[in-house]
């Protein structure tokens, strides 16, 4: 017994000088269970928030104003897709399998990002998703790709040159209805109006109310807190919006030079806290939508697997 405790101690310092070098985890060190735990919550979360994410945004594929558009949304789209499946195979390498994280969703016992529980109610959101939902996201993932899990970080790369691509596509096509009628304009303003501040809500709590990050930043896993990170966001989004001519619906909002940063108001946070616990305005529809995605393609997974089973057995 007093073996194995001293071989514990051991592995537990490996694992902290592996952290302090700024080098990288890999599936088959050892990690403490904590570690271990906080990693499969926050991929999972991400793997789900990118799959839940495609519903927001599917729901104008069919109704998209161009061949063209339509061409560009299918293939965003799709992309989120490769990211969830990219994360959920980081799960998987800490001993969590696919089958296992869906479940958890579909039963409401793992959450994803509370935008996606806000509805699309006009074309523009397709544009200020992308501007402002992936543009948030890309200011989350950066730092990710530096993380101290090997799996997870990789994942990022690939998965944050993608996310340029969503940005510059969502403002693309913002710019493109600011050059149109006034109706255009004003569908984009309004569709700008609904998503600012749930956009600012991704980043989490303020950090006050952030018990974990002093954890998850020890780990290495995070590297910067959701208020350094919502201030980058705001920072990096404030000259895009006087370059579209929208206005951002702030009236805190404004340049403080002794700072060097943009001041700004906060978001609602009771409205973060019901969403966050099922009850924004599309949680019930999102889930109830994978569940039955899910529900649908289990002859799929039945099928493959019997097909894995004959292929091993002549093999
Ligand atoms: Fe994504
Ligand atoms: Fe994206």
């Amino acid at each position: 017994m007093v073996d194995t405790l001293a071989h514990e101690d051991e592995l537990q310092e490996l694992f902290e000088a592996t952290i302090a070098r700024h080098d990288r985890l890999e599936p088959r060190d050892w990690m403490p269970e904590g570690y271990r735990r906080t990693l499969v919550r926050q991929i999972a979360q991400h793997a789900h928030s990118e799959i839940i994410g495609m519903q927001p945004e599917g729901n104008w594929i069919g109704r998209a104003p161009s061949l063209r558009r339509k061409a560009v949304l299918l293939a965003k789209v799709q992309d989120e897709a490769g990211h969830g499946l990219y994360l959920y195979s980081a799960t998987e390498t800490l001993g969590v399998s696919r089958d296992e994280l869906t479940e958890m969703l579909i039963d409401g016992r793992q959450k994803y990002s509370s935008i996606f529980n806000y509805p699309t109610l006009s074309y523009a959101d397709v544009g200020t998703i992308g501007w402002l939902v992936d543009g948030a996201a890309i200011c989350n993932q950066v730092p990710l790709c530096r993380t101290s899990f090997g799996p997870y970080g990789r994942a990022m790369i690939r998965v944050c040159k993608e996310e340029s691509f969503h940005q510059r596509q969502g403002f693309e096509l913002l710019m493109t209805m600011m050059r149109g009628t006034e109706e255009q304009q004003a569908m984009v303003q309004e569709s700008v109006d609904r998503f600012w501040w749930p956009a600012l809500m991704m980043f989490g709590p303020p950090d006050a109310d952030s018990p974990n990050t002093a954890q998850s930043m020890a780990w290495g896993i995070k590297t910067h807190t959701n208020d350094e990170l919502r201030q980058k966001f705001v920072d990096m989004t404030v000259p895009q919006a006087a370059r579209l001519g929208v206005t951002l619906p702030d009236p805190d909002l404004r340049w403080n030079p002794e700072r060097g940063h943009h001041d700004f108001g906060q978001p609602d946070w009771q409205e973060f806290a019901r969403v966050v616990k099922g009850h924004g305005p599309c949680n019930a529809q999102r889930v109830a939508h994978r569940r039955q995605a899910w529900e649908d393609g289990a002859w799929v997974r039945e099928a493959a697997t019997a097909y894995a089973a004959k292929q091993e057995e002549s093999a």
